[in-house]
């Protein structure tokens, strides 16, 4: 734990260091059909409906959809557990989805096919220290990504996700106010550059998408010059710098059946290629280059958090209620408001399910 400070220069982010190996599901046929026929079974018996990443296997994906359950990107995630009639949801993602979840549907059973699926950004960004921060500037408006804890967000004035967070920025600095942003320094960056906001920015980092190469990219773009190339702002500044359209997941694959290209280089995980090319059929999608295989990436664009979530995961806990998810009354009762806030915001600005205003 650091002291605390009457100011902080660089404001401090922990060191993930132990990213766990990329772990796909691999199933038989037989058995694969076995859980999917479970599964389907328990969410009819238990009134629980899936709500899934698109960075989650196509298999999750898919029973998802199967089932009336949702597959999208957080803001989505959030807004569509919340709206159900379901009084158990399964939250396939990483812990700050699942724990989003319960924070705005304490009345609901919030269950996560693995325990274990944390988040790079949640880990570099510890309460206690995050708190010594934010008291440290309290001339500050703090605003958080949802890839946080749910003491982090109970500390926030705002909660935002990918989709949304330039225009609360730019929102918030019409209203005169400066920012604490947290924790993600290249999702910061951009959304510093794009409003112009002041705001210090903690500095985390996510393990997938800071080690997409633009000098790769560049390469890659060079053999396929027809190519428009999609990055997700988690990326560095001059992966960034090279897209022809940054934004969330959602704006990403809605850009991959707008955008007139027949080819598209995504920057960001590749769980993603599974509705892109629903959206877009008959496109070539190609991954953006990182450190490579067997060079410096940990996980080469595939979040091994995000991999952890499969069918046995998810049919286990159906049938015990293993993994549930609970958070602190205290915590969130906090949290709550900083997430409302976002989602007020999002009512009155119009912005829709693929993030976009005014459609
Ligand atoms: P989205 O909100 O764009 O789905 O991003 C969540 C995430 O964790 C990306 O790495
Ligand atoms: Fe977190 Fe990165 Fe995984 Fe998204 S892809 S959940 S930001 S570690």
């Amino acid at each position: 734990m650091i002291t605390p400070p009457t100011s902080f220069v660089i404001p401090p982010a922990r060191s993930v260091t132990d990213v766990p190996p990329v772990v796909e599901e691999v199933l038989a046929p037989e058995e694969r059909a076995d859980l999917i026929a479970r599964i389907k079974m328990l969410l009819v018996e238990q009134d629980a409906v899936l709500v899934a990443h698109y960075y989650t296997s196509a298999d999750l994906q898919k029973l998802a959809e199967a089932t009336g359950g949702c597959v999208s990107d957080s803001l989505e995630m959030a807004r569509f557990g919340h709206a159900s009639k379901a009084t158990t949801l399964v939250v396939a993602g990483v812990r700050f989805m699942g724990e989003t979840a319960k924070i705005l549907n304490p009345e609901k059973r919030v269950l996560m096919p693995d325990i274990h699926a944390e988040c790079s950004l949640d880990l570099s960004c510890p309460s206690e220290d995050f708190s010594l921060f934010c008291d440290a500037h309290p001339d500050r408006e703090v605003v958080v990504y949802a890839n946080t804890s749910a003491a982090v967000k109970a500390r926030a004035d705002w909660m935002v996700t990918s989709s949304i967070a330039v225009k609360v920025a730019a929102y918030l600095k019409s209203k005169g106010k400066k920012l604490i942003w947290a924790p993600d320094r290249y999702l910061g960056d951009y959304v510093q550059k794009t409003t112009g906001a002041d705001m210090l920015i903690w500095q985390g980092s996510c393990v997938v998408h800071e080690k997409f190469k633009a000098e790769g990219i560049r390469e890659l773009k060079a053999l396929h010059p027809e190519a428009a190339v999609l990055v997700h702002p988690e990326a560095p500044a001059n992966v960034i710098d090279m897209a022809d359209m940054v934004g969330s997941t959602t704006q990403l694959i809605r850009a991959a059946a707008d955008l007139p290209n027949p080819t598209l280089i995504v920057a960001t995980d590749n769980g993603i290629f599974h509705k892109m090319r629903q959206a877009a059929p008959g496109k070539t999608f190609l991954e953006a280059p990182t450190g490579g295989h067997g060079a410096t990436c940990v996980s080469c664009a595939h979040c091994p958090w995000m991999a952890m979530n499969g069918l046995r995961g998810l049919c286990r806990v159906l049938e015990t209620g293993e993994n549930e998810i609970n958070v602190d009354e205290t915590i969130r009762a906090k949290a709550v408001v900083s997430i409302n806030r976002m989602l007020e915001f999002a009512g009155q600005a119009g912005i829709t399910v693929a993030g976009r205003s005014g459609d």
